[in-house]
């Protein structure tokens, strides 16, 4: 008995040593139950000598979304995992990203749901653009301005001008914005439209033939984020339009 609790005072004593070769990797609940964490992380000391041990605290953080490095992919989800200086931290990124690494992550089946798979394609994300002008303002300064000339919305159903397109056609035109933001350098606006400080006046020997339309890019930023909430008009064919 007292030779074994020895050798344990012995095995423990010298375990603050191992503690300093162990890194501790947060990981979130659903990686964690799934047993992957114990399926790679002994194959990494294994090769390495490098014991990393699943820890709320971290200092390595392996999260749903960024920021880090992805790592692997389940249901929709990339894994991130960030790191610290620590050269060891490097090196277990390195591993994952490995073809050992990957090959380990792959090959692990979870009793529940689907596998990992560290050979994934990242989502392309498209950057949608923002219009972050004043929406309501925009919807009174479309019918005002354009809803002479275009159907801009159900308020004027019945008053567009027949050469003139909807609002909701045009917003179904993947180039819409850039229409929009070009309107009054397209026809048939030039002759009657001051953006201020961007157009310059109006010349005193042609003056607009009708009444003009005056704005500020405050006013275009307006009505541009309120087209982008208008819907698009659901017109079965693609649009000839030009
Ligand atoms: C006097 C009438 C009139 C007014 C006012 C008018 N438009 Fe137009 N707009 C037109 C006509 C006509 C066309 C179609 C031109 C064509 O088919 O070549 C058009 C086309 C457009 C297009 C498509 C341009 C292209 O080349 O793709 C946009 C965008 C547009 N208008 C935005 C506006 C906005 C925004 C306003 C208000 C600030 C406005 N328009 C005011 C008559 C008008």
């Amino acid at each position: 008995m007292r030779a074994l609790l020895l050798c344990l005072t012995l095995l423990l004593s010298s375990s603050p040593v191992a503690a300093q070769d162990t890194i501790g990797l947060a990981a979130p609940d659903d990686v964690v139950d799934s047993g992957l964490l114990q399926h790679i992380l002994p194959r990494f000391s294994l090769k390495t000598s490098i014991r990393v041990v699943h820890e709320p605290s971290g200092p390595m953080i392996l999260g749903p979304s960024p920021p880090g490095e992805p790592v692997f992919r389940r249901g929709g989800i990339t894994y991130h995992l960030r790191i610290g200086d620590d050269p060891r931290h490097q090196r277990f990124l390195d591993w994952l990203r490995s073809g050992v690494g990957k090959s380990t992550i792959d090959a692990y089946l979870p009793e529940q749901g689907q596998p990992f798979s560290a050979r994934f394609q990242l989502p392309v994300t498209v950057n949608a653009p923002t219009f972050n002008g004043d929406v309501a303002r925009g919807a009174r300064l479309s019918l005002q301005h354009c809803g002479r000339c275009h159907v801009v919305g159900p308020e004027n159903r019945l008053n567009g001008l027949g050469s003139a397109p909807s609002f909701a056609a045009l917003r179904s035109l993947p180039d819409w914005a850039a229409r929009f933001e070009q309107f009054f350098v397209r026809n048939p606006h030039g002759a009657f439209t001051q953006i201020v400080d961007v157009t310059p006046p109006f010349d005193p020997a042609r003056p607009p033939p009708i009444a003009p339309v005056e704005l500020t890019l405050d006013d275009m930023d307006a009505i541009i984020a309120h087209v982008a909430r208008t819907r698009a008009a659901n017109l079965g064919a693609p649009l000839a339009f030009q």
